[in-house]
This record gives structure tokens, sequence and C-alpha cells, in this order.
């Protein structure tokens, strides 16, 4: 693209102001300014208008969605992961990795993954993982292809770690890293941002663009040439998060569902989880905060919650299904968050509280997007240790107090 391109482009919706030092700037600035114009996605622009109109969108009729609960599982064990390390011995499954978030609330300025979580000894979070996963490329005797999701503004950090630490004993043959798309920021009139005189401010995209990140780096032709019919998709921050689980697999298979999520049970009716159930008869994931009181504390006659399966960022999804979809726009989320910005006579900002809009695409959406969704409970003690913030719920301490329980030495 061309300045008079790109002019064209931000006229066109009001943006002209990202070229104001565009003059100023080296040929090579210029350059990646223009680049970047090219990029921009004018789409979000409306989907701010409507944010600011409507909100967000509202939810169709949402009701109760029974999970395979723990004793079910228990019963069929046998059978289930018995089909499960079928398919990963015939190379059906493959793992995809999160890790392309900023985890701001935990405050480390690398890479989540690189997080030492150790007390005596190192223990990095892509540590844990790779270990959980090994256990199961053993019980198997066959690897299962690991796709590690990165952004522009951890991707080098992470490999270059990654190969230093000799991908934790995992065979790099099976180590696929891709890196997912961002989106620009937004200030409270909908004026997209500059970080610096010739950068717009973006920032990974949400964790809901990863199967179209996968295809746009090239990876479906390998997805296809080596028969991965099965993706498991979870998030780096959860220490004790089982990868594909060959129980988990064999039960999604074996139910016929196009996807399977991984639940706990809600520790009490306020927890802040994302919980699985039926809107308009399809499942979707209604978030903690846009549960009513009456949902939060309805009950079943046997007394457990009617909204009790909590998600936890582990999911299976059928590759040709994600195909499928893959044209289809999935609902973007409008986030406000603090944005460090240059203000109109280029000085920096640092907000110390929100200041502008992000917008996000989410996993969970895609769950909507299914047919029907196998709700799998597991032992949130054995398979949910979440380090989402440095100190109190969902912290260090929360993960390696339910690290030690599993045995793990720190
Ligand atoms: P979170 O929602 O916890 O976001 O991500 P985060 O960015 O890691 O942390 P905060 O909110 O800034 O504190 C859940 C999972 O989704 C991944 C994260 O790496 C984590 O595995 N994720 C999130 C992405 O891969 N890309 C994104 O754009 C956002």
């Amino acid at each position: 693209m061309d300045l008079t391109q790109a002019r064209e482009k931000l006229a066109g919706c009001g943006q002209t102001h990202l070229l104001t030092w565009y003059d100023t700037l080296t040929e090579r600035e210029q350059d990646a300014l223009l680049e970047q114009i090219d990029a921009l996605d004018l789409h979000l622009l409306d989907v701010f208008a409507d944010f600011l109109n409507e909100g967000e969108t509202q939810r169709g009729e949402i009701a109760p969605l029974n999970a395979l609960t723990i004793p079910e599982i228990n019963e069929n064990l046998e059978k289930f992961e018995s089909a499960g390390l079928d398919a990963i011995r015939q190379g059906k499954v493959g793992a995809v990795l999160l890790a392309g978030g900023m985890g701001t609330r935990l405050g480390c300025e690398m890479p989540k993954g690189m997080f030492d979580i150790g007390v005596n000894q190192p223990l990095y979070i892509f540590e844990c993982l790779i270990r959980n996963l090994l256990a199961v490329v053993d019980r198997a005797g066959a690897y299962v292809p690991l796709f590690i999701m990165t952004s522009e503004k951890n991707d080098e950090q992470t490999r270059t770690f990654l190969k230093e630490m000799h991908y934790f004993g995992y065979n790099k043959e099976y180590v696929h890293f891709f890196v997912q798309e961002t989106a620009p920021a937004v200030d409270e009139n909908g004026s997209i941002l500059l970080e610096e005189k010739g950068r717009i401010a973006t920032s990974p995209n949400g964790n809901g663009g990863w199967f179209a990140s996968m295809v746009n780096a090239g990876l479906l032709p390998l997805l296809k040439r080596e028969g991965i019919e099965w993706l498991n998709v979870f998030a780096v921050d959860n220490v004790l998060q089982k990868i594909a689980d060959p129980a988990f697999v064999g039960a999604t298979i074996l139910s016929g569902a196009a996807s399977g999520s991984k639940v706990v049970s809600k520790s009490s009716p306020e927890e802040c989880v994302g919980v699985l159930c039926l809107e308009d008869g399809i499942p979707s994931i209604v978030e903690y905060y846009e549960m009513t009181e009456e949902m939060r504390t309805r009950r079943e006659p046997d007394g457990t919650l009617s909204y009790n399966y909590g998600v936890i960022l582990n999911y299976l999804f059928r590759t040709d299904c994600l195909e499928r979809l893959a044209g289809e726009n999935m609902p973007v989320h409008v986030v406000h968050k603090k944005v460090p910005h240059i203000d109109q006579n280029g000085n920096l900002v640092t907000p110390d509280k929100p200041n502008a809009y992000k917008f996000e695409t989410l996993v969970l959406d895609m769950i909507h997007m299914q047919d029907k969704c196998l709700s799998f409970e597991v032992d949130r003690q054995r398979e949910f240790a979440p380090v989402k913030n440095a100190v109190g719920a969902d912290s260090v301490e929360t993960a390696r107090e339910l690290l030690r329980l599993n045995g793990v030495a720190l």
C-alpha cells in the first residue's frame, strides 16, 4: 500500500490522524506504518460503533447442560482410555497450546510459559505442561504434534527459550509454532491509537482466532497430511493441565460430538468461572458476570447447582468441523483496558486505569458454533491450577499448593 492509498483508506473511516507524523519518519518506519494501515481490519470500527450503541450482544435462552460426571467416567475408564490411546497412536490427535496472551494480571514481563513457579529448583510453566504431555506420549508410545500459538509480542522469546531448554525433552520434530493476529486499540471515541509516531497500538486479538491463525500460517496441509482429526486446545496457565488426555479424547470420540470441554464442579455459586450450558438448545458458555443471581444459585432436586460446570480452557475440536466454520465471523468482544499511547502532541501517555478498548475473539465462542459438545467433568484438585494473578485466588501460591498436592517437587 502506498501513501495515497493509505490516506484514502483512513479518510473513509475518520482515522487520518494515524499519518500525523508520517513525514518525520524514516523510510523504514514509513513502510512499516503503511503495512500496518494496509492490514487494519476496519470492520472492528463498526463493531465498536455497535458496542457504543447497544453494548454487548444479548444472549439467547439459557438452560443447564449435564456433564459426564467423574463416577460415570470412572465406570467406563478402560473403554474411554483405550479409544483415546488408539486415536493418539494413529496420529489423529494434535495439541494446541495457546500462549499468545499478555499475562497482565500476573504482571510478568516475559511470556507466561517462561514463568518459574519452582521454589527450591527451577520449574517453568512450559516445563509443567510438556511433562504432562510427555506422560501421555510415554503411555501411547507415540508423539502428539504440539502446535504453539504465540503473539508478535512474545514469539521470539518463546521460541528461543524452548530451544534453549531443548523443548523440555519433547521431540522438536513434533513442535510447530505459529503467530496469532493482532488488533488495534481505540480510545473512548473510536480513534485508533498510536503507540509511537510510526506505530499503531496493537495487541493480540484474543484466543478465539487460533484456528484461523493456524490456517494463515500454512499449517492446514500438515494437519491433513498427518491425518490429524482432533485438536486439543488448552491454556498456558494451568500447570496441572492434562493434554491429549486419553480418557477425554476417547469419551469425546465415542460420544459422537464434534467438540468436548473439560469442566470442573464449581467450588461455590460465586466462583468466577464461565459455565458450560445450552443456549437456544446448542452448547454455549456463559461467563460468570453474565449470570443472574437466580442462575448462580439455582439447584437441582439432588442439591447440585443447576449451572455447576465451569470450563477450564481445555477443549477438543474436530478438525473438519473447524475447517467448515473457518470462513464464519466469530463474535468480537470489546474490552476496556489500559493502553499506553501517544497523544496528539506526540507525548507518551501511560494510563493508570483503563483508557481504551481492545478487540478480542474467544475460543469459548467456538463451542457455540458446534452442534454438540461433550461436557467432561474432571477433579479440580488434580487438573485445575491456573496461574492468573501474582497473589490471592488463582495465583502462583495456590498453583504451588496444588502442584505439591499432586506430588510435584518444587
Ligand atoms: P487469559 O484470558 O488469561 O489472558 O488467557 P492473558 O492475556 O494470558 O492474561 P491477562 O488477562 O492479560 O492477565 C487465557 C489463555 O489464552 C491465551 C493465554 O496465553 C492463555 O493461555 N491467549 C489469550 C492467547 O493465546 N492470545 C490472546 O490474545 C489472549
